[in-house]
């Protein structure tokens, strides 16, 4: 398994392109196969999750090509309804394919996560707005066969605005009879950029971004072009970076929009931020000053996969910082290896509380997921002396070329 040798201490100057959003190029591959005619999407991240994504659309025998950062899906020999148990071990998120797959086949088999070992996520907001759209769900053996034939558009409201159970009520009811609302649903900029996509498609629906999604089915979708947005969690890893390095970095092709909630947290720890259209500059001199408070919330509020990498930058701040993660329960796992660094940081349920100490020390870690692998490289880059990261495929599940993007920016980073 390859790993990352650091040695931190480099400030971070120079301009970077950010990749497209893999949490939107995900739902957009599987809103794909809701038309035979071929879709082209720009902009996709050169990923695993992604091209794990492809494996599953061809095992519904779609054809999936990829061509630079353009990929190809034509859905028109599509033949299978069942998702395998196989690949979506390798992509924990490809439950969204549930609504896609019923709205086109009207059928659809997939292994239950806990059946699966596909991690603990549950998936019973899921099904709970598929069965209010009258999908017959019957669980079997660690599998989960949906009946859309009955389907009907229906008024729902989610528990919780789930972003993945948001991207499969859209997908479902898009290609459906019946006029659908949704209350309560997920906010967050990848749900618009899958309106925006289907909406290109040809199909009916209003309202992304905000809690309530108007979806009015249509009989038919067609093909489309399209670019996928920004990625702003890999936006935000690059602004904390400059953040914890020092220097003057500038993202290109970044939505500050998307940004805010870290954006305003970073000028508060004494960043410089500017930005335009699709630009973001930080400068950052001297030490970052600690946050009071962090608390991970659905968009707009603070995003959790963002959780990680402030935890690096807390722990290098000038003060107190209080981090609690409200969206995942065992977010906190990279923690016992930041305190191998030399992190002052307690751990009490859903809180962490981090004493910043000026600089961290080189230590040999494991990456164990992606967002808190990305934290511990961030860490790396301050620290002194050496550090190695083992396990770097659970962050390249995330970030295109990271340790050369960051070598590219100043930073000291080799993958053996
Ligand atoms: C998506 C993102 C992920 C991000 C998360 C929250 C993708 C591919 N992944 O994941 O990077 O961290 O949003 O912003 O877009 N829940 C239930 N029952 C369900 C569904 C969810 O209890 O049926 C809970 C989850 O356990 C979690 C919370 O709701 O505690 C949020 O999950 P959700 O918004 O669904 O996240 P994902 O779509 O899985």
């Amino acid at each position: 398994m390859a790993k990352y040798i650091i040695n931190g201490g480099k400030p971070l100057q120079g301009s970077l392109a950010v990749q497209g959003a893999k949490n939107s190029v995900l739902p957009l591959f599987a809103a794909a196969l809701l038309t035979d005619e071929k879709v082209r999407i720009h902009n996709c991240p050169d990923l695993a999750d992604v091209t794990n994504m492809g494996k599953i659309l061809r095992s519904l025998g779609a054809e999936v090509e990829r061509h630079g950062n353009t990929i190809e899906i034509s859905g028109e020999t599509l033949i299978s309804y069942e998702i395998p148990c196989r690949l979506a071990r390798e992509l924990r998120s490809s439950i969204f394919l549930l609504g896609s797959v019923l709205g086109r086949m009207k059928r659809a088999k997939v292994a239950y996560p806990g059946g699966c070992d596909i991690g603990l996520r549950p998936i019973n907001l899921h099904l709970k707005a598929l069965s209010e759209l009258n999908v017959r769900i019957v669980e079997k053996y660690g599998y989960i066969y949906c009946d859309a034939t009955q389907m009907r558009g229906a008024n729902l409201t989610l528990d919780y605005p789930s972003v993945g159970a948001t991207e499969n009520v859209m997908l479902l009811a898009a290609l459906s009879e019946g006029v659908t609302t949704l209350s309560n649903a997920a906010r967050e900029p990848e749900i618009v950029d899958l309106q925006n996509f289907l909406n290109k498609m040809g199909a009916k629906i209003d309202g992304a971004g905000t809690p309530f999604i108007k979806i009015e089915g249509v009989p038919k979708l067609s093909g489309v072009e399209y670019t996928t947005m920004p990625d702003r969690i890999v936006a935000g890893t690059y602004l904390i970076a400059g953040a914890i390095c020092g220097g003057e970095l500038t993202l290109t092709g970044a939505n500050a929009e998307h940004l805010r909630s870290l954006i305003s947290k970073l000028i508060k720890s004494g960043c410089k931020i500017t930005s335009n259209d699709d630009n973001i500059t930080i400068i950052s001199e001297g030490r970052p000053k600690a946050f009071d408070n962090i608390e991970t919330q659905p968009y707009p509020g603070f995003p959790t996969d963002l959780q990680a990498q402030m935890t690096a930058l807390s722990a290098i701040a000038e003060g107190t910082t209080i981090i609690t993660e409200n969206i995942f329960e065992t977010r906190f796992k990279y923690i016992p290896e930041l305190i191998k660094m030399g992190a002052k940081i307690k751990v009490k349920d859903k809180h962490a509380v981090v004493e910043g100490i000026p600089r961290l020390k080189g230590a040999e870690l494991a990456a164990m997921d992606l967002r808190g692998g990305a934290s511990l490289v961030l860490a790396g880059l301050n620290a002194r002396e050496t550090t190695i990261i083992n396990d770097v495929q659970h962050i390249e599940r995330g970030y295109e070329n990271f340790e050369i993007n960051l070598t590219a920016l100043g930073a000291d980073i080799l993958k053996v």
